[in-house]
């Protein structure tokens, strides 16, 4: 009981001293922020300092009653907001004894014999699930309230291997920022490619607009690239409301925003270029940017993204929370899903403990 205080303590005191270096963090990772839209403010880049990670230890056993709401109210949303800045250890165990006899090991535990195989069943899981926060996330799982007797038994370890729910991923953009061609490039593409089953990625193809309200009651649009910026925010918005397969749809404004395209992509070449190597005509996408269509959606769009009160794009948020970039925005991804979902099983995870 003692030792458990005492880990709430610690527990508490990281997340304040954590919190710190998350909001330095944070503000750092505007690395778009708005500007004069010139190429040489565009190439600026705000350098990234990684905060050390700060240990944290947590003993506990399954069936204890402290233990089981500690876990699932307090370590869990630590784990949720924090955990990418946690050397995490845990140590499914408590109050048990070890016992030799006879070359072999024999475990009392304190609940009795089922908590000893509850406790096995998180140490197992620590150990056969590819990513700590994975096996961390289970573990936190198995001992809910909702589950099953005292939760830790074969029941709640069913439970939780089910058919993963999608994850919602919101992108915030606009077409000539170089930071978002580039995000699109080295990240997104395979993002949609590979995990489109498992997500549920919705677009925002505005960014860094000035919306004057004119006195005859209409819109202008003055956005941070100029006039051909709104056109190519227009051909996407477009291509999301045309194309009825939305993956499709994705990968189609992918491929106008890929590096690769001439002057900055999202131009009519671009969209013929990539319409005609998916085998669509890009026509009726580029009549909708000309048209009142395209106006339309686009300040529908505007609206999304005033709504969300983001600074600076690409702004990418992840069920619900804002997205801090890494070199590595797929392994991200794959770290929510608490059973690696196929297409992630393969990456290799830097932080096993
Ligand atoms: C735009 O910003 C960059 C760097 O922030 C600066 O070097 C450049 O002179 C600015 N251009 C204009 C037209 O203000
Ligand atoms: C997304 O968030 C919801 C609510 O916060 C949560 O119930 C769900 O498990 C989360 N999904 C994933 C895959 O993390
Ligand atoms: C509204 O006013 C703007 C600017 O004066 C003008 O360009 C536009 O054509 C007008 N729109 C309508 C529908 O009258
Ligand atoms: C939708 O488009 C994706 C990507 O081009 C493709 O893999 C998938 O089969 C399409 N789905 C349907 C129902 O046509
Ligand atoms: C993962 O790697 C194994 C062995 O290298 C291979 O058999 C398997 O097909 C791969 N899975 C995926 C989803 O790529």
């Amino acid at each position: 009981m003692k030792l458990i205080i005492i880990i709430v303590t610690f527990v508490c005191v990281t997340v304040k001293c954590n919190a710190i270096s998350l909001d330095y963090y944070y503000a750092a990772s505007d690395f778009y922020r708005p500007g004069n839209g010139s190429e040489e403010d565009s190439k600026q880049v705000l350098t990234f300092v990684e905060p050390a990670k700060v240990r944290i230890s947590v003993f506990y056993e399954v069936f204890c009653p402290h233990c089981r709401s500690f876990v699932t109210e307090t370590f869990s949303p630590v784990l949720e907001k924090l955990g990418r800045y946690l050397d995490i250890y845990t140590y499914p165990y408590g109050n048990a004894n070890t016992v030799k006899k006879n070359n072999k090991i024999y475990f009392t535990c304190q609940h009795g014999p089922t908590e000893c195989y509850g406790n096995k069943l998180h140490a197992c899981a620590l150990d056969i699930v590819k990513s700590n926060t994975n096996a961390l996330k289970y573990n936190i799982c198995m001992m809910k309230y909702s589950n099953s007797n005292q939760g830790s038994d074969d029941n709640a370890a069913d439970k939780e291997i089910e058919k993963p729910t999608k994850l919602n991923i919101k992108y915030y953009y606009e077409t000539h920022c170089p930071y978002c061609r580039n995000f699109e490039t080295d990240h997104f593409r395979e993002i949609i490619e590979k995990l489109h089953h498992y997500l549920d990625i919705q677009t925002y193809p505005y960014g860094n607009v000035n919306r004057l309200h004119l006195p005859n009651n209409t819109f202008e649009y003055v956005c941070q690239h100029g006039p051909d910026e709104c056109y190519g925010n227009k051909l996407h918005a477009c291509a999301l409301d045309l194309i009825k397969n939305h993956t499709a749809a994705l990968l189609f404004n992918n491929c106008m925003m890929d590096e690769s395209q001439e002057n900055k992509g999202s131009d009519d070449k671009a969209a013929d270029k990539c319409a005609s190597n998916m085998g669509y005509d890009s026509n009726g996408i580029k009549e909708c940017a000309l048209g009142e269509k395209g106006s339309e959606l686009f300040n529908y769009y505007g609206e999304e993204t005033s709504k969300a009160k983001i600074r600076g794009v690409p702004n990418i948020w992840i069920n619900g929370s804002k997205y801090i970039r890494s070199d590595d925005v797929m392994e991200d991804i794959c770290e929510y899903f608490v059973n690696p979902i196929p297409p992630c099983e393969n990456k290799s995870s830097t932080e096993n403990a």
